[in-house]
Formats: C-alpha cells, structure tokens, sequence
C-alpha cells in the first residue's frame, strides 16, 4: 500500500475511500462478500505474475514447479470440499465456467433448456443479452405463479416437447432450495446433460447447509466469491468421463493463461471453507435471511415465494406503491446498499423493477445476527416509508454508522478454527 501511495496517489485514496466506504454501510447485495485479509493478500501475490499456460506437467512456460504445486493444491481442496470427481480452478469468472461447459459439450445451435432470467436465473442461461443465447437455442422454465417456485411438471413437459441437450440449473436470484433429484431424473428421460451453476450458494453447499447438486449433475459451475467468501473467480465440476473435453474446453477452449494469483486465493478459500468456523457462518447466514423475511413480513411487505432457504430474500415493492430503482437509491443514501431486482412475472422493466434482492452472507461475515437483522429490517422500513426526507435518512444513517463500527469488515480471521 505505500509504494502504491508513491507510484499511484489517486487509486491509493480510491482503495482507501472503498475501504471505508465497506466499513460503514451495511451491505445486503446477495452476490457480493467480505473476502478475509487472506484472500486478499493472496490476491495480491507474486503468483500475479506468472504465465502458466496449461496444467500441471503440462504447462507452454518453464518455472511452474511452484505454480503446478498450488494449482494440484487447490484442484485437490476443492475436489474433497464438494465430494466431486473433477475440478477445473482456471475460469476467471462464472460466466466463464459456464461457457467453458456450453462449449465442451455441445455444437452450434444445440438446444437448451434453462431457468428465465425474468423468474431468477442468470444471464450466461441463454438471456437475448447474452453470447449464450448467439450460440445457442435456449428456451426457458419459470416458477409456478401461485408458489412462486419451480414449476417442475412444467420443465418435464417442456423438456419432453422440445428435447434439449442440456438442461440448466441454478439462478441469481430464487430463495428456495433446487429439487436436483428432480431435473436430473427429467434430464436422464430424454439422455439431455445437466449442468447445475451454483455460483449463489456454493459456500452454502460446501458448508452443508443446503443440499448438494454434485450427486445429481453431470457438470457444476459455481463462483467463489460469493457466499463461498473467496476472491474473484469461476470453477467447473464434472463427472470422471467428461474431465478431458472440460479442460481442453477451459483451456486452449475459452482461455489463455490461468490467473494463478486468483487461483492461488482458491486455494485458501476452499481450505477455509473446509472448517467448522465457515460451516458456521453459513448455517447463520440462513438463519439471518429467514429472520429479515420475517421481520420484514411483519413490516407488511410482501416476501416473494412466501419466505427463504438459502441467503437471499427477494420482496415485492408492488403492495408498497414503490420501484425498486427508487428504494435501492433511498437505502443507499441511508447507508443499505441493496440492488433492485425483478420479481417473476414483473410489470417494471428491469431498470426499475418491482422488487428488492436483499441477502445476508457479507453482514453474516462481519458477525451480525439477529438482534442487527431486526434492526436493519426497521431501518429498511423506515427509510421506505420516508422517502425524501432528508433528517429521517441522516437520523438512520448515523445509526448505522454506530452499528457498523461494532462490526469491523477486516476481522482477525474468523475461519482459523
Ligand atoms: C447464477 C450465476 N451464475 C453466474 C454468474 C456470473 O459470474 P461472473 O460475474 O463471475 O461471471 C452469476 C453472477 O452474478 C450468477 O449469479
């Protein structure tokens, strides 16, 4: 940091001014966390520096003795964390990781069948925005109306009718636990692969805290800087016999050289990941989504899916007469970051949306329960029903700076035990 200072003063200051910018405001965005300090410090390691195209012993640089060590380390803690025959470390992103599945297993024009981006999946599942979707003939499953879950007599049918070759699972933003079991049955019927991404709930899974999909899929995708609470960065899992195609897929497939810095982060986050003290912090991060779905219940908002499994807890502005641009810059100015997001079958476009995806792994990292999710639930409520009013925000947003400075986001490292 100061050599960054000397060589760099306007990003050093940027860097400090996000630090306490994350020190001070609650963060409730489901896709982000707080990385620990040793994460971050491996980030920022001379594995930064090296070129290693390839795999361990087989790699297009010399040096890698040190590089071939941490990567068979990492592919061997994320192999045991999940229970899965094969890892490939490499993608630099989820998107990645599911392209790299998309284009190892299929051709051109093949078809898919995956979640709509409108009811909760993500864009790389074929969204018109999306590569994906250029290269491939998706078609979309959603959730029921009435439960607003998966409607799965709904994705044999239409897996029946239109006879994909893959089918997907997984989304970005849907509360509720994922019936594998299920889509995998409906895949193995018509001979389709299926691919689970978990990029959401991985640390969930590996803590145990939710059911796995690595039994059921024939490829698992998932990002690690989620709930999983590492750096930046995608994984692929598979089955023995598809191992190959995936790695000639990641690599000389969708990418050059690995990022063996990000890579080396892995490593450190799976072995975290592996202890009683991060099972325990994902056990509570449900626990601190179920209350905040009840608290906020209790403040008469409506809870889409009627509640929560895992992290995320989507709710619905409709009944409150708001948009969810409007309620995520109101909470921002109080000091609750959150991010607007479409709820199933959405009136708003996606620039405003009716809902709100509120989630709990980052203040479950910095050590918050219950007792500051009842309270964060008031604020919210607060905030919402005093819109524009300047002295209603500033009284919260002091309270929140006094919450926050209980609550450090670069703890000692709580995963040791
Ligand atoms: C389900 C899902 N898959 C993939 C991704 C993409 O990950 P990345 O942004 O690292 O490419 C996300 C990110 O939000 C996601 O929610």
């Amino acid at each position: 940091m100061h050599t960054l200072f000397v060589d760099d003063p306007e990003v050093g200051i940027l860097i400090d001014q996000e630090t306490s910018r994350l020190q001070n405001t609650i963060n409730l965005i489901a896709a982000e966390n707080h990385a620990p300090g040793s994460i971050l410090t491996t980030q920022g390691s001379v594995f930064s520096m090296k070129a290693a195209e390839g795999y361990p012993n087989a790699r297009f640089h010399a040096g890698c003795a040190h590089t071939d060590a941490l990567e068979r380390l990492a592919v061997n803690r994320c192999r045991e964390l999940f229970g899965a025959d094969h890892a490939n470390v490499q993608p630099h992103s989820g998107v990645a990781a599911n392209l790299s599945v998309y284009f190892a297993m299929l051709d051109i024009g093949d078809r898919v069948l995956s979640m709509k981006l409108s009811h909760g999946g993500h864009l790389s599942h074929g969204a018109t925005a999306s590569i994906t979707s250029r290269c491939f003939n998706f078609s979309h499953y959603g959730v029921s109306p009435k439960t607003e879950r998966i409607d799965y007599d709904a994705v044999a049918s239409m897996a029946q009718e239109r006879q994909p070759r893959m089918i997907v699972a997984g989304a970005s933003s849907y509360p509720r636990l994922i019936d594998y079991a299920r889509l995998a049955e409906i895949a193995a019927g018509i001979d389709a692969y299926f691919m689970v991404d978990m990029a959401h709930i991985a640390g969930l899974v590996a803590a145990k805290a939710i059911p796995s999909p690595v039994p059921h899929a024939d490829f698992v995708t998932f990002t690690t800087y989620k709930t999983l609470m590492g750096g930046r960065g995608g994984v692929v899992l598979c089955k023995h016999p598809h191992a190959a195609r995936i790695d000639r897929s990641v690599f000389p497939g969708c990418q050059g050289t690995p990022a063996m810095n990000m890579v080396a982060a892995k490593a450190v986050c799976f072995q975290r990941a592996g202890k009683p003290a991060f099972r325990e912090i994902q056990r509570q991060t449900i626990s601190n989504a179920r209350c905040l779905a009840k608290e906020l219940a209790a403040h008469g908002y409506r809870i889409v899916s009627d509640g929560t499994d895992n992290h995320i807890v989507l709710i619905d502005l409709c009944t409150k007469g708001l948009t969810g641009e409007n309620a995520e810059n109101q909470l921002e100015a109080a000091g609750l970051i959150v991010n607007r997001n479409p709820i199933p079958n959405d009136r708003q476009g996606p620039h405003n949306a009716s809902g709100l995806r509120l989630g709990t792994p980052a203040i479950t990292a910095r050590g918050m329960k219950e007792a500051e999710v009842k309270q964060i639930a008031t604020w919210i409520d607060t905030v919402l029903n005093n819109q524009g009013q300047q002295r209603v925000l500033e009284k919260v947003a002091h309270e929140i700076a006094t919450l926050c400075n209980r609550f450090p986001v670069f703890r000692t490292d709580s995963c040791s035990s």
